[in-house]
């Protein structure tokens, strides 16, 4: 199994370019299923979670070339319809292609995603969304088994909550449905507009991406482009994070500061340095961390839930109190116990955590318990004496392109054992 050796105490110092994000490549690669002719997909991060995409997407029949950060889809052929357990269990977020599969083939099986390590991860609103559209969905012997011969047809949809994937898979779907689709209580984050403007670049019509409602109104086809994804927001906030504890002078280029527009203030407030250009974000952090403040996760524009586990990690080494709500998932403090192993002082109460500010971590052996979680405990390493160990790294690496890499960049001493 590998691990992550992190010897705490460095600062960073430095520039790094920031990858692509993970939560917008997911569903461009799905999407590209729908398109007749081939797609370039740039700027996707070579991250495991990519990796499996991709796999997925060889498994239906497409032709994928991946160099560096380009991936290349010929779906032309793509005749599959159904993925196999194996890739469903290696990411939860395959049911992702669930729409594009519907609309492609007029079929689509997969096993459903149960729950995670964050909680009960529900799919109702895909499969109410889908039988809307007109498909009929049975679960046989443990699988989905979806199916509209007749293709799927646009109608209102109002979602319940503003979910991310729902919201990405309806607009994939309806993008080639007949008639418009109507979707209202719309997610707005950043990924849906990337999605949006990359499937209107293949000849889809939709309006209002962004808003609370989106319009689409369903093509004949769709058609291959060059797309580039957007820099990830979360992975922003992670370097932002270290540089937070570990003190230092860090730029981060290639990123989109506006995404973070509910992010930065409270690293602000906690004594950091934030200065921001239209597509860089420069961190100095020179004094001890201090201030109290009240983080609530909400959906986009608001804190994002994935960047809850940076802030906290954060937090348990600023002076004074911070409270966390986290509102979107059930069960997303489970890496708290990693921190508190290190000498952090948080409790969690169900969906709040309380922290209390310490002077100073000290190293452990930790066992990451999900993507986000891990990278929380690696901030906390990057800042404790002595030598922490990381272990489970398969977590962090479905969302963080070569993370040794571009912080031994910075100054941090970190190496990946194997
Ligand atoms: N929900 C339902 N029913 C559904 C779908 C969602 O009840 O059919 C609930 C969920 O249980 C959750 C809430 O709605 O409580 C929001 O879930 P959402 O559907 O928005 O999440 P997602 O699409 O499964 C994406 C990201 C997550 C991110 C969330 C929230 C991808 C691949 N994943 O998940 O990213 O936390 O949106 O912003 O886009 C991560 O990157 O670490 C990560 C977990």
């Amino acid at each position: 199994m590998s691990g992550l050796l992190i010897k705490g105490g460095n600062q960073l110092n430095g520039i790094i370019e920031l990858q692509g994000a993970k939560n917008s490549a997911l569903p461009i690669l799905s999407a590209s299923l729908l398109c007749s002719t081939p797609c370039e997909i740039h700027n996707c991060p070579k991250i495991s979670d990519v990796e499996v995409s991709v796999r997925i997407l060889e498994s239906l029949g497409c032709i994928c070339q991946t160099n560096e950060n380009t991936v290349k889809v010929d779906a032309f052929n793509a005749k599959g319809c159904s993925i196999s357990d194996d890739l469903m269990c290696e990411m939860r977020s395959s049911v992702i292609f669930l729409g594009a599969m519907l609309a492609k083939t007029g079929e689509a099986e997969l096993s459903p995603p149960g729950g995670c390590e964050l909680g009960l991860r529900p799919i109702n609103l895909h499969i109410d969304a889908f039988k809307k559209m007109g498909a009929t969905i049975k679960e046989v012997c443990g699988k989905l088994v979806c199916s509209c011969p007749d293709g799927l047809k646009g109608c209102n949809i109002d979602l319940p909550v503003a979910s991310v994937g729902a919201t990405e898979n309806i607009m994939i779907a309806a993008s080639t449905a007949k008639g418009t689709t109507t979707l209202r209580n719309a997610a707005k984050e950043p990924e849906i507009t990337d999605l949006a403007n990359f499937l209107r670049s293949c000849g889809a019509r939709i309006k209002g991406d962004g808003e609370t409602v989106v319009q689409i109104e369903g093509v004949d086809r769709l058609y291959g482009c060059n797309h580039t994804v957007i820099p990830d927001r979360i992975v922003a906030a992670t370097y932002i994070g270290a540089v937070a504890v570990c003190g230092g002078n860090v730029t981060i280029k290639k990123a989109c500061p506006s995404h973070l527009h509910a992010v930065i203030p409270y690293f602000e407030q906690l004594g950091c340095n934030i200065d921001c250009k239209s597509d860089e974000i420069n961190v100095i952090s020179n004094k001890k961390l201090q201030g109290n403040i009240r983080v609530h996760t909400t959906e986009y524009p608001g804190f994002p839930t994935d960047a809850q586990p940076i802030m906290l990690a954060t937090a348990t080494l600023s002076r004074g109190t911070a409270v966390f709500v986290e509102n979107i998932f059930s069960n997303r403090y489970r890496y708290v116990a990693g921190l508190n192993k290190m000498g952090a002082s948080v409790e969690v109460y169900d969906r709040v955590a309380v922290v209390r500010g310490v002077d100073s971590l000290n190293c452990a052996t930790l066992d990451a318990t999900d993507l986000r979680g891990g990278a929380a405990m690696a901030i906390c390493a990057l800042a404790a004496k002595g030598r922490s160990r990381i272990t489970s790294v398969e977590h962090i690496d479905r969302g963080y392109e070569n993370i040794e890499g571009v912080l031994t960049k910075i100054g941090a001493d970190i190496v990946r054992e194997r």
